[in-house]
């Protein structure tokens, strides 16, 4: 794997390639469950139609899928058009309901077809935003009066190696580095109530958090991965170097293989609210 050198014209961090949508669709495995209890919570059921904003690989299309049913409709708004259309293509192989996708920028859309929806809902999107109130006000606009409005974002604030773990340094130094220099937020996940507020959405009818702690031989693959990935925008800031990345691999791989290392995951929370 060389580390990818050109960032993307959007300003979205992680790299556009064919290792990134894998990573997006094990990290989405990694959530499955989070997430179907998140939809569960937030009354998805048959006949109903969704929006999963910054939809990616269409993981969680599958997961709405999964409840609405055949009567029900999935869309899913992506400014990633072959990503998209790979997803769209995929979930119609599989069926189970109505499949729709809208390659847009979230911020430029002014409404979506099929909506207003009954759910609308993003993941691991509003920690990209520079301005997530802004972004959870279209999704207000976007949901039908009586309807659901719902997010899961990261929050890395404990995010951690035990024992102490060089690689580990070096991830976190590149991560932090990114996130902070392309005004990225690392506490996403903590101010979702904070934000619904700010958006007019009210305070959440409910939050749910999960993390993981597992051998670091389970989740060295990811975090290689997240690094790689966000290299090319490492580069940009003038924090990254190609002996160091090698280095790092190395090293996180070592880590993996030794056994005694356990990671605490990112916090995976989320909120929902059934607007008026
Ligand atoms: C971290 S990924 C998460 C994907 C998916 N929600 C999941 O949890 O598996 C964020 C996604 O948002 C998309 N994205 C970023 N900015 C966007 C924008 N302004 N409008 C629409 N999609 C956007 C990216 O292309 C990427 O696929």
């Amino acid at each position: 794997m060389g580390n990818p050198q050109t960032s993307n014209p959007d300003g979205y961090i992680h790299t556009r390639d064919a290792d990134e949508y894998q990573r997006l669709r094990d990290q989405a495995a990694m959530w499955q469950g989070a997430t179907e209890a998140l939809l569960d919570r937030a009354g998805l059921g048959p006949g109903m139609t969704c929006l999963d904003v910054g939809s990616g690989p269409g993981s969680v299309m599958r997961l709405m899928a999964d409840r609405v049913g055949a009567s029900g409709h999935v869309t899913g708004l992506e400014i990633d058009g072959k990503l998209g259309a790979q997803a769209l293509a995929d979930l119609k192989a599989q069926g189970g309901a109505e499949f729709a996708h809208v390659e847009a920028d979230m911020l430029q859309a002014a409404a979506v077809p099929g909506g207003p929806f009954d759910l609308t809902y993003c993941r691991l999107f509003l920690m990209h935003m520079q301005d997530p109130v802004a972004v959870l006000e279209k999704m207000l606009a976007w949901t039908k009066p009586g309807g659901v409005v719902a997010a899961q974002e990261f929050d890395f604030g404990a995010i951690a190696v035990e024992p102490l773990c060089p690689a580990m340094g070096e991830f976190n130094r590149l991560f932090e580095g990114v996130f902070r220099g392309h005004g990225r937020n690392l506490r996403a996940g903590r101010q979702l109530p904070a934000q619904f507020e700010a958006a007019g959405i009210g305070a959440p009818s409910g939050t749910l958090a999960e993390v993981k702690y597992i051998p670091l031989g389970q989740m060295a693959a990811m975090l290689i991965g997240v690094y790689q990935g966000l290299f090319a925008s490492a580069a940009e800031l003038g924090i990254a170097d190609t002996a160091r990345a090698e280095a790092f691999k190395r090293d996180m791989a070592e880590a993996a293989a030794d056994g005694r290392y356990y990671c605490l995951t990112p916090i995976l929370i989320g909120a929902w609210k059934r607007v008026p």
